[in-house]
């Protein structure tokens, strides 16, 4: 990271300049603004912006259905039958995990209640679950519903981490004594790897290792990291973790998601499960014998056959990430959030803060702007220059420029935008 960074659009532009990964612009579709002019868009948070390759992607995949028809499940340029193993590994290097850990299929809430369904077992004794205060709605609601699913109450075995009085953010510390302080009532710790309200990046390693001091089972969403931060599932021990794949990792709107199970599980078969034919042995998938048999590792969690389009557009997005590098994208990440955070500072207007941490170890790209008064106004006016963000009631903007396609220019311009707004 730079010592010192400037407000000038000179100096934007020499950061481009000097961006080992400014090509990579190139290969996405940038939305137009109607002066012809780039959007700023600030939004690859909730939906990743298309790769220019994506088109050939499904293309191959038509023709193939229209000139093999059901053949193309063997005799397709990428046979449907095994074509979600061309993405394992790659989305494995993007998670931190290995490919018997790994698989992609269906959305995330769903594979979230898949998950829950085998690692959250609870017991008269060990019952409870713990989420973030505020956890994203569909989180609140999948794991409020596995709760009574197994006929306890909400108010008995939720528990909700919220942040010390003033502050926005928990710390992982009073993370670590809540686990502690509930030691074997806990049943799962289900977390957002970031959240998707304040953008902090929660310390996934010692979550885990506190979560097993007292015997729960842990697991994440990672809807808001994967593909934006440093992820080491694998390593770091973690029990499984879903995620989506329409925001960073760019497979367009709803689409697939992904899996993780440890391989420590990956011959449990004793853990209960749903099953589907998707997740029965391949040998003997097509023998249709009545007896469920799983595939080891997290395949042994699908159901159904996947889609193939979807696939496609993950495929087109992952072979990007594939070029550019997850380690190299983090790295150009923290420089670029860091001048986003520099330049929000250069504003010197108390009318806005920054709710986002500022150690870049405990964020994304993201940063959560909260808003005074919770006035919106802001908001409508930056959009109405070209800004693409998004407003999460009661009183934030988020923004989140995404390494693969953003720049520093991009970063320059909205910081100038929103200072000519606010004055
Ligand atoms: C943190 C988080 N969890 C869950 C979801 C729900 O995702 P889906 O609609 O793909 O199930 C989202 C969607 O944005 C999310 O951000």
């Amino acid at each position: 990271m730079p010592e010192t960074y400037e407000p000038t659009e000179p100096f934007a532009k020499k950061m481009d300049a000097n961006d080992a990964l400014k090509h990579f612009r190139d290969k996405f579709y940038i939305p137009k603004q109607s002066n012809g002019e780039d959007v700023i868009y600030l939004t690859g948070n909730s939906l990743g912006l298309q790769p220019k390759t994506v088109r050939s992607y499904i293309e191959q995949e038509l023709k193939d259905w229209e000139t093999l028809g059901v053949e193309g499940h063997f005799k397709a340029k990428n046979p449907w039958m095994p074509y979600h193993e061309l993405l394992t590994e790659q989305m494995g290097k993007v998670v931190g995990a290995e490919p018997i850990e790994t698989v992609v299929m269906n959305s995330l809430t769903v594979n979230l209640h898949l998950l829950m369904v085998s690692f959250y077992r609870p017991t008269a004794k060990r019952h409870k679950i713990i989420i973030e205060a505020g956890a994203f709605p569909s989180d609140q609601y999948a794991v409020g519903s596995q709760i009574k699913f197994h006929g306890f109450d909400i108010g008995d075995s939720l528990i909700e981490l919220k942040p010390k009085e003033n502050e926005t953010c928990l710390r992982t510390e009073d993370i670590e004594k809540t686990i502690a302080e509930n030691g074997d009532s806990i049943a799962l710790i289900l977390l957002g790897g970031v959240n998707y309200y304040t953008g902090q990046a929660f310390n996934m390693r010692r979550i885990t290792e506190a979560g097993y001091k007292i015997g729960a089972v842990v697991g994440f969403d990672l809807a808001h990291a994967a593909g934006n931060i440093e992820l080491k599932l694998h390593d770091w021990n973690v029990d499984f973790a879903a995620w989506c794949s329409y925001k960073y990792l760019n497979s367009g709107p709803g689409g697939i998601a992904g899996c993780f199970v440890h391989e420590r599980h990956s011959e449990n078969f004793d853990l209960p499960r749903f099953a589907g034919w998707w997740g029965h042995d391949k040998e003997t998938r097509f023998l249709m014998k009545p007896e469920f048999v799983p595939i080891k590792g997290a395949e042994g969690w699908q159901l159904s056959n996947p889609p193939i389009f979807q696939l496609a557009t993950l495929k087109a997005s992952l072979d990007i990430f594939e070029e550019a590098g997850m380690k190299n994208l983090v790295e150009k990440s923290i420089k670029l959030t860091g001048y986003l955070e520099f330049l929000l500072g250069e504003i010197h207007d108390e009318r806005i803060s920054v709710i986002t941490p500022s150690d870049a170890n405990q964020r994304g790209c993201q940063l959560s702007i909260r808003v005074k008064n919770a006035d919106k106004n802001l908001f409508k006016a930056i959009s109405d220059k070209g800004v693409i963000a998004d407003w999460r009631e009661p009183d934030v903007i988020r923004v989140a420029p995404v390494p693969l396609y953003n720049s520093f220019a991009d970063v320059n311009k909205f910081a100038q935008i929103l200072k000519n707004c606010l004055a």
